[in-house]
């Protein structure tokens, strides 16, 4: 009787009831997958629907039309606020932290929709997550959390069909989407050791403007490896966590544009650098910023926050920080 793989919620239970643990995270994980699970829909749908691209457009009951980022963030906020347990929420679309319900267990911070570049042209897009477990004892210790204290961050790569979650201290994990809708059939992902499949992955325009020591970096290390770019941070974190390699955001200077210089970098910290960090250190990777600190140890001043990242296999990880 083995014709069927093990869903993702066949695969939690059976992991929270190995740990004893309460049944507050399968509630709050089930409506994160109600909604992954609507945002893909929208996503197959959106083309013909016309909401890929469009923007700032009204229909015909005089009301906007919303993109797809927009529609992502009003889902992920439906289901969340819905499973009753989450107590404040930090979203990539809003710029206040959204609360919900006050005696609610968790914390969320998510970006509904990263990538939306690809949107127009059907090209993957992700949606991720991090989980952070307020403080059931004592004070509560508020939303700012650094990412070692996630219990758990995912990301969904809509619509190739693809969760990828990590779960601390017990590893890093991937389930496929089948035709009934459910992410089925675990993998554990570690980051292979053998350098032969190891990628780069940045964007290339941005080169020159990168501080001496990394662009030094390059030049003299990009031909050891192929190089790829999807140009959202799901999709290509996704390729990295199989194949190995280094993907890297770092501080944009010296733009002659100085409206496009990101000295702290562009990506966000808690809902997109920690996400993956946690992801990667579960899969046996690292990541860093520019300053040679850990990712996770960082501690959020804001909660859109942006930081350089360096992230992947730890060897290569690890020769970056000893340039910075
Ligand atoms: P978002 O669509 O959520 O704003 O995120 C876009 C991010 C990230 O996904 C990607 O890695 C990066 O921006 C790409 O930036 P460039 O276009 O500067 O390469
Ligand atoms: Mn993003
Ligand atoms: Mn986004």
């Amino acid at each position: 009787m083995n014709f069927f793989e093990q869903t993702f919620m066949d695969f939690l239970l059976e992991h929270q009831e190995r740990h004893g643990r309460t049944y507050h995270f399968l509630i709050l994980m089930n409506s994160i997958l109600n909604a992954a699970k609507r945002i893909q829909h929208y996503y197959l749908t959106g083309a013909l629907k016309g909401y890929l691209s469009l923007t700032g457009q009204i229909n015909v009951q005089g009301e906007k039309c919303l993109r797809l980022d927009e529609m992502a963030n009003e889902v992920v906020k439906y289901h969340i606020w819905r499973s009753g347990r989450v107590i404040q929420a930090v979203s990539e679309e809003e710029e206040d932290i959204i609360q919900m319900n006050p005696d609610g267990r968790y914390f969320i911070y998510y970006d509904p929709l990263d990538g939306s570049s690809n949107l127009p042209h059907n090209l993957p897009v992700g949606f991720l997550f991090g989980i952070a477990k307020r403080n059931l004892e004592g004070p509560e210790d508020y939303h700012l959390r650094a990412g070692k204290e996630f219990i758990a961050a995912g990301m969904f790569v809509i619509p190739t069909g693809t969760f990828t979650i990590a779960l601390k201290e017990a590893g890093c994990w991937r389930f496929h989407i089948d035709e009934t809708m459910n992410y089925v059939k675990p993998t554990r992902i570690s980051l292979p050791s053998d350098r032969s499949s190891w990628e780069l992955s940045f964007n290339a325009a941005h080169r020159e403007y990168y501080r001496r020591e990394i662009a030094e970096w390059l030049l003299k290390n990009e031909k050891k490896y192929q190089f790829r770019y999807l140009g959202a941070l799901a999709a290509d974190f996704h390729r990295l966590l199989t194949n190995g390699g280094l993907f890297l955001y770092p501080a944009i200077i010296n733009h002659p544009n100085p409206k496009k210089n990101y000295p702290e970098g562009k990506l966000r910290l808690m809902y997109e650098a920690a996400v993956v960090s946690f992801m990667c250190q579960e899969a046996g990777g690292l990541a860093i910023n520019e300053k040679g600190k850990p990712i996770l140890e960082v501690v959020p001043k804001h909660h859109h926050q942006r930081t350089t990242l360096f992230v992947g296999s730890k060897e290569l990880v690890e020769e970056i920080a000893s340039i910075l």
